[in-house]
């Protein structure tokens, strides 16, 4: 099976803080996932280079906006290398094969009829790159971001969404395309009280795609932007690539781009007829002082420190395990620390400690040759097909909250069976199963925290590579090995 999953492209006018990470590592964790479950994974990310946002930015730095875009995009390329994001393609929106995407569907929606004419009165906010109509604005404020939005007429071509709105309305309400389901309504009412048409030029905005218009006036950003998904798998250039990804399974989104990627996007698909994406899936915001965080607004958290005092893996599990995915989760240092503490030092990590010394003391720092306990081979069946349900309807914080019954059954049962005490007479069977059930731990949190469970698995000496995917839950776990010198990975933090 092919698996197609998106992030949105990152605005390219500043740095990331920890809300751009948190998409990526999203889709990260999903893409590693479906790679373990034996899919083709293409893993699409990139960043958003053109915009009335950008050219601002890069005249404030007095640089041109291609400098900036140039010095930006390898900011976001270098922090996702340092993240383990294991993209398929980057793709940077200045590229000429995307901008000639955009301009041939451009004419092709002209030539069809579905862009007409129009002249656009309202207001714009340059922070959303947004058209803010008069009704939706009395206090002059973005709805979205509450900055002040600035007064907008000009002359533009408008892209007839009221054309397939019906069909639009149909794939809502009948599929999965709006995730978490819980936001269907405010989709649906988003799409009632739209205009007809959406303006997808701009007239006096000089960077961006030309369109190819008499006018010569710029596409509209995220007319442009949203085709990455497209261009990024070939459309119109690599039809092998394009027809074996399209339509992509899971597009993930925060939660302020959703009338974007649920309302102009499909609509800008069934004017060109191609099928839709599957799902949508919107998250909610990391908030700071319970304000959606945000650099223009300066109340944000960077990524480098966090990961640089606890770890790249600590910063990935803490993201996704914090928050459901899908709701808005308040950040403080406190909770990253206890979560870190609690979870990764006392839980998991003090589980492989005492696991791994026990097995130095007891059985010659040998993994003994034995079978697992029945009751332990059933739970992980039942933690597996519920952590594969979570995991597939994109709900990170509920897997790994299954895999954590694991890794807290484990810890009681070595508390039980007391395979220190001299009479116990089962010590090997006791380590045996331990050490097996570890192993599945690893697997399945391997999407979460990939290089721990790299550095992990070598430590424990494993057979086979845990890149070999959830076929090794099958297998039975050889024993009789030799564990290897160890290190501890989490250490408490005071
Ligand atoms: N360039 C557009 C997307 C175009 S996609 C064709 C854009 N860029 S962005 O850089 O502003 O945001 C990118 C992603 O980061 C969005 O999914 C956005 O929701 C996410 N986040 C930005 N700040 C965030 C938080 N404070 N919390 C969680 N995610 C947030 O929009």
């Amino acid at each position: 099976m092919n698996f197609y999953i998106t992030t949105p492209l990152y605005y390219v006018n500043d740095k990331p803080h920890i809300g751009h990470t948190y998409t990526t590592v999203a889709a990260d964790a999903l893409a590693r996932f479906h790679r373990l479950s034996g899919h083709n994974v293409f893993f699409l990310t990139g960043t958003d280079e053109h915009g009335q946002k950008m050219f601002e930015a890069a005249i404030k730095r007095n640089m041109t906006p291609a400098q900036l875009a140039d010095i930006n995009s390898e900011v976001f390329k270098s922090i996702w290398k340092d993240l383990n994001i294991s993209y398929t393609r980057f793709i940077r929106t200045t590229e000429p094969q995307h901008k000639e995407v955009v301009k041939k569907v451009f004419a092709k929606l002209l030539e069809k009829g579905d862009l007409y004419k129009g002249e656009y009165k309202g207001y714009y906010c340059v922070h959303c790159e947004d058209f803010v109509s008069p009704d939706e604005t009395d206090t002059i404020l973005c709805p979205s971001c509450k900055r002040e939005v600035r007064e907008n007429v000009e002359p533009t071509y408008y892209l007839n969404i009221s054309k397939y709105k019906t069909q639009l309305e149909d794939h809502i309400l009948n599929n999965g395309f709006v995730k978490p389901s819980f936001k269907r309504n405010e989709v649906l009412n988003m799409l009632n009280s739209m205009e007809p048409g959406i303006s997808v030029t701009r007239k006096n905005v000089s960077w961006g795609v030309d369109s190819p218009t008499p006018e010569g006036y710029n596409i509209y950003v995220w007319f442009d932007a949203l085709l990455n998904y497209l261009s990024g798998i070939g459309y119109l250039s690599d039809e092998p690539l394009f027809n074996k990804y399209w339509p992509a399974n899971v597009q993930l989104i925060g939660k302020d781009i959703m009338k974007f990627h649920n309302i102009m996007w499909p609509s800008m698909l069934l004017a060109l007829g191609l099928p839709l994406p599957k799902t949508i899936f919107a998250h909610g915001w990391w908030t700071l002082g319970k304000t959606k965080m945000s650099k223009s607004k300066g109340n944000v958290v960077a990524p480098q420190p966090l990961m640089k005092e606890y770890g790249v893996d600590p910063f990935r599990y803490f993201l996704l395990r914090e928050v459901p995915f899908g709701l808005d989760g308040e950040y403080t240092a406190e909770n990253f620390k206890k979560r870190y503490n609690s979870d990764l030092v006392n839980d998991l990590g003090n589980l492989i400690n005492r696991t791994l010394n026990l097995i130095d003391t007891k059985t010659s720092g040998i993994i003994p040759d034995e079978s697992p306990y029945k009751e332990l081979v059933e739970l992980t069946e039942q933690i597996y097909i519920k952590y594969r349900e979570k995991m597939e309807s994109v709900t990170f914080s509920e897997a790994i909250e299954e895999v954590w019954k694991l890794v807290i059954y484990l810890n009681k049962f070595l508390d039980n069976t007391t395979p220190w005490r001299e009479e116990c007479v089962d010590k090997e069977k006791i380590l045996y199963s331990t050490i097996y059930g570890i192993r599945n731990i690893l697997l399945l949190m391997s999407p979460f925290i990939p290089s721990s469970v790299d550095t992990l698995w070598k430590m424990l000496n494993l057979p086979k590579t845990p890149e070999e995917g959830f076929g090794l839950l099958d297998e039975k776990l050889q024993g009789g090995i030799k564990t290897n010198k160890r290190e501890i990975l989490f250490m408490r933090k005071k």
